[in-house]
């Protein structure tokens, strides 16, 4: 079925570890792996995996992405004596060779592509490999960081090569820019690759003048490559800013690109209590990161391990991406507050000094309404289509004529949960002011058929609002005549799930039985189809969504934070 998730481990990629003193490589430790899998069988979520064996990574295999000399040299390392292996390990930067590396990282690799594999055939919906050595720093003649063979990189080119995958989203949420995947693809327009890194200014390691964020690409790769450096002090870094830059940043262009697979360089050293991140994302941020890209390439997606270096955090935060595969309900995120205004005037100050730069690559429609701004990022309600209801009539009428004897009882209890109500309202007619902070009406001028607008809007305001308001509930209705259309629907829903521990209520005040199947269908859980339209599509006029976003920002502070665009850099 292609309802499963599938769990790749094997206690071979335990056996090898640093021989000699190098402080940079102590924290690369063989518990890494066997702490993350031992907290998957303890908590029960390995036996729900579909177990996938590794395999070695073929010579041609590894050729797709290194070169011949480089692979030539690795081979060699097994044979060496300690002396020779050291002698090895001083040509690169931050890594260390043992004699059963080699071996380890041609199974790290082909763990990399046993998943792909599975998931590209429709064997299961998606899965995690959790491999050593990782991969992401590993270049093509040169290992880095301790990555030997690029394991996310050499998948690219074979679900590629040997799936047909005609575009290719990798997002490397470890904490470390992965500069062997941006080199390996910086004139690839069809593998789009975005990193968030630690960077202050360059000071932070690898150093790299090209991790900034206006690295964008080359040739016809431009505008594929998009970097997020983190300049601010790191503990100032918080759920908001992961969030944002999904929210603001990630999701539209990954929607526009609309790629047949995501790969996933998931290192944990972006969690809180790790010696090299130092930032503060409690591991539940995970949980969600991995559920936003869940409805893109109609959820096959593959995270493999990269960093991750404390074993507490990091087992928590693989147990959380695992559990999001599964399909389990996702945790509310608490405190979720703004860093600046937590910490005081001084900070605000501090901060807005600061900044991080974000990139926005111009020729990507979806970014169109932030090119002329900064900015920032969530719903208890969304009500689409027209209505000539005021929201709290439309919501007890809906209610009314909506549930039928049984439901009530339910229902009635989780409205008790409710302390207030979100309401927004997304529709083609510009008919009611904004009243109040809880009431948000949205007109996108050409209605919602419009799937770039309504996209947009769901991406840019409604998750960031979403999740700034926190609800207990959603509640989602779609009225008569409203014109969305289903997979846009789909993806509405099954975005809006990642709130309330997905307790979501889908009210039909529509008369058309055809759009039942597809909305039962992500209610069960099905990820939700690509909007292969966007592909196409000219971009719409954002003005009036950003026109919001900036009267917004007065109540929802997910919707201010600076971000300095550099837009229209890309081709
Ligand atoms: C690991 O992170 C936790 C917070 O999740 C922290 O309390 C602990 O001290 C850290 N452990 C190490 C060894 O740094
Ligand atoms: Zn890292």
């Amino acid at each position: 079925s292609t309802m499963g998730t599938a769990l790749i481990y094997d206690e071979e990629m335990t056996k090898y570890k640093l021989l000699w003193v190098d402080p940079a490589c102590k924290i690369e430790v063989p518990e890494r792996l066997s702490v993350s899998y031992q907290a998957l069988v303890r908590t029960g979520l390995s036996d729900r995996c579909v177990a996938v064996p590794p395999r070695e990574a073929s010579d041609a295999e590894i050729l797709l992405v290194h070169s011949e000399e480089y692979l030539e040299g690795v081979k060699k390392t097994p044979h060496m004596t300690l002396e020779d292996l050291k002698e090895f390990t001083l040509q690169y930067g931050d890594v260390y060779f043992h004699p059963n590396i080699y071996h380890c990282a041609k199974l790290a690799a082909g763990s990399a592509l046993q998943l792909v594999d599975s998931v590209m055939t429709g064997t299961v919906r998606n899965g995690m490999a959790l491999v050593r050595p990782p991969g992401h720093h590993s270049m093509r003649s040169a290992a880095s960081g301790f990555c030997v063979f690029n394991n996310v990189a050499i998948a690219a080119r074979y679900a590629k090569q040997k799936h047909g995958a005609k575009r290719v989203l990798i997002v490397d949420w470890d904490i470390h820019h992965g500069q062997g995947v941006q080199y390996c693809f910086e004139d690839d327009p069809s593998v789009l690759y975005f990193s968030w890194h630690r960077y202050e200014h360059q000071k932070f390691w690898p150093n790299l003048r090209e991790s900034d964020y206006d690295s964008v690409g080359k040739g016809s790769g431009a505008g594929f490559n998009i970097n997020v450096p983190w300049n601010k002090v790191c503990s100032s870094i918080n759920l908001n800013d992961y969030l944002s830059a999904f929210c603001h940043v990630l999701l539209p262009v990954a929607y526009e690109f609309c790629p047949d697979l995501v790969l996933v360089c998931a290192g944990f050293d972006s969690a809180v209590g790790d010696p090299e991140g130092e930032m503060c994302a409690t591991p539940d941020i995970f949980a969600h990161l991995t559920h936003l890209l869940m409805n893109l390439a109609g959820g096959k997606l593959c995270a493999v391990l990269e960093g991750g270096y404390n074993l507490t955090s990091l087992a928590q935060s693989v147990c959380q991406t695992v559990q999001t595969l599964l399909g389990d309900p996702l945790p509310r995120l608490a405190n979720l507050g703004s860093p600046c205004e937590r910490s005081g005037q001084t900070q605000t100050e501090r901060c807005r000094k600061s900044r991080n730069v974000f990139l926005l690559p111009g020729n990507y429609a979806l970014l169109r309404p932030y090119l002329s701004h900064e900015m920032k990022t969530s719903v208890e309600f969304a009500a689409t289509g027209n209505s000539d209801l005021s929201p709290t009539a439309l919501f007890t009428k809906a209610l009314q004529k909506r549930l039928s004897a049984g439901i009530p009882i339910l229902l009635r209890k989780k409205i008790s949960v409710l302390r207030k109500m979100l309401v927004v309202q997304i529709s083609g007619e510009d008919k009611e002011e904004q009243k109040c902070k809880y009431y948000i009406p949205m007109c996108l001028k050409k209605g919602c058929g419009d799937t770039v607008g309504f996209i947009q809007a769901v991406l840019g305001l409604l998750l960031p609002l979403g999740y700034e308001y926190d609800p207990g509930l959603v509640l989602l209705s779609r009225m008569p005549g409203s014109g969305v259309g289903d997979c846009t629907w789909q993806q509405l829903i099954g975005l809006l799930k990642g709130f309330a521990k997905g307790h979501t209520l889908v009210l039909m005040q529509t008369n058309d039985g055809a759009c039942m199947g597809p909305t039962a269908s992500v209610l069960l859980g099905h990820p939700a189809p690509p909007l292969q339209e966007l592909l196409t599509r000219l971009p719409d006029d954002g003005d009036a969504l950003e026109r919001m976003r900036e009267r917004l920002q007065a109540d929802w502070k997910m919707l201010e934070t600076l971000f300095f665009l550099h837009g229209m850099l890309g081709g």
